[in-house]
């Protein structure tokens, strides 16, 4: 009888090491130089990276891959997008909600993304997207770790309805407790929305995403408060700001006060740089503003800070593959993580990093954990980021879940002998 399950053998791992990795059922059996343990399928890794899975810490399955309906984003600013997306929120119904969402989670799985965060909006009495997702999270759970978290879009207090909605989205089951600050009426009721929001999650035990100033705007100042929310309702560790765009545009000496602020309350943050480097400094004419977070900044306070993809086609972004490392790219170069130790930490900013802020249990390239994986084609983690490269095999819970044939692209060059192979590796 075979030792193990599965048997990953020779690949590289993140941290450096060659090492097999022996599953049996959900479970990495062993980790190690295995030599000539028996398995039911041996996967040759020999010379690949193998990583643990991708992990998304925000985006939007209710409005993903809606891209043109009914209309695209003229102006491509944040503001339109969320117009667009209330008038494609009224005709949707949830048969299509559940339809894109999955489509979305295996194309995700394709590129080894075994773990999303999403909001769901929760301004709809009927609050179809809760519909949808709650069904989505139930179908995916064999092979996709899907949270949900319940987002009032139109705001906690600007929208009639939402605060209602929102505590029916938790009672339904919906994992985390969301807001949207920036988009309430006025600071006060912003700052009003955290507080009440902060409540609501340390009365049920629950953690706190929040969309929390994402703008332009200097003088936004929402995460002051939900740094204070937190230390004050005694939610370190539990609570994430996303996006935090305001903070580019914030002075210099407000935020040598702030990020001491967001360290002692532990707070992550959450920054997604494809989106913002598209939505933000749209109305600036030049110099324009990129828009992103403080990434360096935060990190040397030592915030925990982890890239999020948001949108893949919908009323916000047109393109999107859901492929972390994309995301990794962008944010690398628009945050300057240029040093080879920069680059390293963007790779863990979409795996380890990410899995920390979703408070993930089991995850991780150790005996013991879940044995969800990736086997890229790529010798490294610098090296992943650079290429964008295959996914070769991608292993959740215990189970091949995706594949894909090594491409060598063999060109017939006239003057250059036959057959030469074409790799972008580095080896
Ligand atoms: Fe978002």
């Amino acid at each position: 009888m075979a030792e193990f399950d599965i048997l990953v053998r020779g690949g590289t791992l993140p941290e450096g090491g060659v090492a097999d990795i022996g599953i049996t059922g959900d479970r990495i059996a062993a980790i190690g130089a295995l030599g000539a343990a028996s398995a039911g399928r041996v996967i040759d890794a020999t010379g690949d990276l193998v990583s643990p899975p991708f992990v998304d810490p925000h985006f939007h399955l209710d409005a993903t891959l809606s891209y043109g309906t009914p209309r695209i984003n003229a102006s491509g600013t944040l503001l339109e997008g969320i117009a667009l997306w209330g008038e494609l929120k009224a005709e949707t119904n949830v048969k299509a909600m559940v339809e894109r969402a999955l489509a979305y989670c295996d194309w995700a799985v394709s590129m080894g993304l075994l773990a999303i965060r999403s909001h769901v909006d929760t301004c709809d009495d009927e609050l179809k997207g809760v519909q949808a997702l709650l069904e989505v999270r139930e179908k995916v759970k064999p092979y996709l770790d899907l949270q949900l978290v319940a987002f009032p879009q139109d705001g906690f207090y600007r929208d009639p309805t939402a605060a209602a909605n929102t505590i029916r989205a938790l009672d339904m089951g919906v994992d985390v407790v969301g807001g949207i600050p920036h988009f309430e009426r006025t600071m006060e009721e912003g700052r009003a929305s955290v507080r009440a929001l902060c409540e609501i999650a340390a009365e049920r035990g629950l953690l706190v995403d929040m969309h929390c100033d994402e703008t332009d705007d200097p003088l936004s100042r929402h995460v002051e408060t939900l740094a204070y929310e937190t230390q004050r309702l005694g939610l370190q560790g539990r609570v994430a700001g996303s996006h935090l765009t305001s903070m580019h545009s914030m002075d210099n000496y407000y935020v040598s006060k702030l990020l001491p602020l967001m360290a002692e309350a532990e707070l992550a943050a959450i920054p997604n740089p494809l989106i913002n480097i598209m939505l933000q400094g749209r109305h600036d004419s030049y110099p324009k503003r990129r828009g992103l977070t403080r990434v360096k900044e935060m990190q040397a306070q030592g915030i925990r800070v982890g890239w999020g993809q948001d949108c893949v086609r919908d009323p916000w972004y047109p393109l999107g593959t859901a492929d972390m490392l994309d995301v990794a790219f962008m944010g690398l170069h628009v945050a300057q993580m240029s040093s080879p130790q920069e680059m390293r930490r963007c790779f863990d900013m979409v795996t380890t990093e990410n899995a920390a802020i979703l408070h993930l249990a089991d995850y991780g390239l150790h005996e013991g954990a879940m044995a969800s994986l990736v086997v890229l084609d790529a010798g490294d983690p610098v090296e992943a980021l650079r290429l964008r490269p295959d996914r070769l095999c991608v292993i959740s819970k215990g189970k091949v879940v995706s594949e894909k044939a090594r491409n060598d692209a063999r060109l017939s060059l006239p003057g250059r002998p036959d057959d030469v192979r074409r790799r972008h590796r580095a080896e």
